[in-house]
């Protein structure tokens, strides 16, 4: 027999009341700030599998960044790496990776994973919400069932799923959890009140409701798709105009005084969101007989874009007379994003991989980057930015605040006394062109 939604549906109100407790299952980037958040409504317990993290955060560091170490130590979160204490909440939020295979394809086993830990620890009446990153379908498709068999409850009668997609932007102190509209849907509308009153507690710029699951997971996939192709058409752009001998920076300056004119730049496309997303959202097509044109061809061109910097770099060399095997070159930041320590997905180690194929083994310098991470996914080891000297080039590859304050004497500094001309590449255009140039420098940016 189907309960009454009034006798079941009453887990934000029991939440809010100190009768039920609410779990965060994965607490990485976007995890842990929203187990933090709403910490300070009400009880939550922290899960991960990651036992080292667990113990990290117990003992008040934020190795993410993203709530710094204080905010841990003053959290209320009951942080835990014991599967059972899932069992005391109504209402869990999945927030665990979604990368791709080596072949493009999804990796949904962490998802999976943490569903099944989830279906054997669940509870009559509890709710569900997934917030990882997924193809439209994920949710219904594949975690249901696995919660089904797991708890041998019945989705929609004993336990109930729903879907709110993250936005945050790691290192990013404007756009957090609590300014951003939050997507949330869920399986019905008795559902969707309930997951959208409780995400309300936290998210102080308002709650959009979506029209169902699907739609939610296909409107996180489309934002990073569409960022992803917007970049790509700038890196494309970027190439053209570099063999024409004109700055891009300019001319998107210049193109940027229409009215609907859109603002990318080119760069990079590392992390675990913008270059992995689409490939979710291609696979899913794939399957349904639509192969990808734009989608994958934004793709390619921005997987390359390493590799290409690298290239520049190794033509500026030889512009300059100097020897291109053995250069001494530093890079200046490793991490995939600015102002973040995050290292996974990286795209500075296509760079560096390329270069190592020109024979030049690069110094690596980023002291925002976990250093620890970096060594251990790339055998890479950083040099204090303070020892860099004696170059003949130098990559400032990653937007850091801390890079922002180099002056032009700070870049002389990490050159030799050598006959050609100082090379330096300018990832991002962060610096100005005219003071490098004037100064001699052969300068390149995207
Ligand atoms: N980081 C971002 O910028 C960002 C932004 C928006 C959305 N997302 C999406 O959010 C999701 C999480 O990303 P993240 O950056 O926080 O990842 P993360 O790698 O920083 O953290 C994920 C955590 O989940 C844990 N975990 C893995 N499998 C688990 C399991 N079976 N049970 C419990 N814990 C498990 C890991 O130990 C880790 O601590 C992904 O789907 C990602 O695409 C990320």
């Amino acid at each position: 027999m189907i309960p009454e939604w009034k006798e079941i549906m009453s887990v934000y109100e029991d939440l809010v009341n100190h009768r039920t407790k609410l779990s965060l299952v994965g607490l990485g980037y976007v995890g842990m700030p929203i187990a933090v958040s709403f910490s300070k409504h009400i009880d939550v317990i922290g899960f991960d599998i990651n036992n080292d993290k667990i113990e990290k955060y117990k003992a008040g560091i934020d190795p993410t960044n993203e709530v710094g170490n204080e905010g841990v130590k003053n959290s209320a979160v009951d942080f835990t790496s014991n599967e059972e204490r899932l069992k005391e909440a109504k209402f869990h939020i999945v927030a665990v990776p979604t990368p791709v295979n080596s072949d493009h394809t999804p990796d949904l086993r962490p998802v999976e994973g943490a569903s099944h830990t989830l279906g054997r620890n669940l509870t009559k009446g509890s709710i569900v919400v997934y917030e990882s990153t997924v193809y439209p379908g994920v949710t219904e498709d594949i975690c249901v069932p696995i919660l089904e068999k797991e708890s041998g409850m019945k989705c929609g009668e004993d336990f109930f799923v729903g879907y709110s997609p993250e936005r945050i932007n790691p290192g990013d102190k404007v756009h957090r959890l609590e300014t951003i509209t939050k997507i949330v849907s869920g399986m019905n509308d008795e559902v969707l009140e309930e997951i959208a009153n409780t995400y309300s507690l936290v998210v102080a710029a308002g709650v959009y409701r979506a029209e169902s699951i699907k739609v939610a997971e296909a409107a996180k996939v489309i934002e990073n798709s569409q960022r992803d192709i917007n970049i790509a058409f700038m890196n494309e752009l970027s190439m053209i105009f570099n063999r024409m001998g004109i700055d891009t920076q300019a001319v998107l300056k210049a193109a940027g005084t229409k009215w609907n004119f859109l603002h990318f730049f080119p760069g990079l496309v590392g992390g675990h969101c913008i270059g992995v997303d689409p490939y979710y959202l291609t696979y899913k097509a794939e399957q349904l007989g639509y192969h990808s044109q734009i989608i994958l061809s934004g793709r390619r061109i921005n997987d390359d874009m390493g590799k290409y910097v690298a290239e520049s770099l190794v033509k500026n060399l030889i512009k300059a007379e100097a020897p291109v095997r053995n250069a001494r070159v530093a890079i200046l930041g490793f991490t995939f994003k600015e102002n973040c320590p995050d290292t996974r997905n990286t795209k500075v180690i296509d760079i560096v991989n390329e270069l190592r194929e020109y024979g030049i083994d690069p110094m690596i310098a980023d002291p925002e980057a976990d250093a620890q991470e970096a060594e251990m996914l790339y055998g890479v080891k950083f040099t204090d930015i303070k020892d860099i000297k004696d170059c003949d080039a130098v990559i400032l590859a990653v937007q850091h605040d801390v890079f922002a304050d180099l002056t032009p004497a700070d870049f002389d500094k990490m050159y030799g006394k050598n006959d050609h001309s100082k090379i330096l590449s300018d990832v991002k255009g962060i610096l100005d062109r005219k003071t490098y140039e004037n100064a001699g420098y052969i300068y390149w940016r995207l």
